[in-house]
């Protein structure tokens, strides 16, 4: 019985030790091994506000994770059966007023304080006043890629928001007016804000204010289908100049190269006009990605492959390969037609 007794405690006690020392212990991060999204470094007014409520309830977690672990290993350790002891129960003891009134109270003021502080913070973010000349861009989310509008400047585009930068002095923030054009996704850029929904038939708000330029990149928060995971999202800041020139190169007629003509024709045949739209062609569709200027993207897919001419040529002639259950069809061209078409794609600058 002694015997036994000793070995469970002996047992117990060092799986916790080594568990505790585990948590503690840095691993690898996976920013090693792909880049992701950091949401430990905000770079927009509404992130840093998320982040200071995550770190306030981080560190209020790691405060009662210290105290009970503490006093759980103190136990474990101080009260371990001894050489020498003689087996018998310790005197039990049951009840205390104090201590119960104190392990109530003391976690339901906790509670009470971060209720507090995130809904102070939700408040603050949702209630922002915003200057009148903020950026508009609607968003509209589809099985899987996002579809970008600038409606005071009558730009599309696809899966790469262009947004300016802002300053502390000079605020810049975008608006960013979020619809679905199917089922529920949710826009998500770490760096930039918290989680928003894409909700169907309901307009959501939400917005940005970037402090440094560079690519952030985002996903699709909302498992929304077979392609969730390939529904990525790149937000390009810019500096106000680099922001207004990319503006410009977006609204200037499509190109009409001659040397494309023959790709170019092939192209408005097929039925890719369905679902694309080329501004100044025939192809008007409105399901898939407009393709006025596909090659000042630096991805295709939603960010599921890079945009080369190899990939492109590989996403032409079977989009399947490359994201399968995806709403492209194969089109079941030929060779040659596949390469007369990419030809014409890669005018689209
Ligand atoms: Cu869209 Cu998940």
């Amino acid at each position: 019985m002694k015997g036994s007794r000793k070995g469970d405690l002996g047992w117990l006690s060092w799986p916790v030790v080594a568990l505790l020392l585990s948590w503690l212990t840095p691993v690898a991060s996976a920013a090693e091994l792909r880049p992701v999204a950091n949401i430990f470094k905000p770079l927009s007014a509404p992130a840093e506000s998320v982040f200071e409520v995550s770190l306030l309830a981080l560190l209020v977690c790691a405060g009662i994770f210290l105290v009970v672990g503490g006093l759980l290993t103190y136990a474990v350790i101080k009260f371990r059966a001894k050489p020498g002891d003689d087996g018998k129960e310790p005197p039990q003891i049951y009840g205390s007023n104090q201590l119960e009134m104190a392990w109530t109270v003391i976690p339901i003021l906790i509670v009470f304080v971060l209720v507090l502080v995130t809904a102070r913070t939700i408040a603050d973010v949702q209630n922002a006043k915003l200057p009148a000349d903020a950026l508009k861009v609607l968003v509209v989310g589809h099985q899987w890629w996002w579809e970008i509008h600038y409606p005071d400047h009558g730009v599309v585009t696809a899966n790469e928001l262009h947004i300016p930068v802002s300053a502390r002095e000079q605020r810049r923030p975008t608006a960013l007016t979020l619809e679905s054009a199917d089922v529920i996704h949710s826009f998500w850029v770490p760096q930039l804000a918290g989680k928003t929904d894409v909700v169907p038939n309901r307009a959501n708000a939400m917005w940005v204010e970037p402090y440094a330029t560079g690519t952030y990149l985002g996903n699709c928060a909302e498992y929304c289908g077979t392609q969730h995971a390939k529904m990525m999202l790149r937000v390009v800041v810019e500096s106000p100049e680099e922001f207004a020139k990319w503006i410009a190169s977006q609204k200037s007629p499509a190109a009409n190269d001659p040397a494309a003509r023959a790709g170019r024709a092939l192209f408005l045949k097929t039925s890719c006009v369905n679902c694309h739209r080329v501004a100044g062609t025939a192809a008007v569709g409105v399901f898939g990605p407009d393709l006025t200027r596909l090659m000042t993207r630096e991805t295709i897919a939603a960010g599921a492959a890079p945009n080369t001419p190899e990939k492109l040529r590989d996403w032409v002639r079977n989009p399947q390969s490359i994201k399968p259950g995806c709403l492209m069809p194969d089109m079941q061209l030929r060779s040659d037609e596949v390469d007369l078409i990419v030809a014409y794609l890669l005018t689209l600058k």
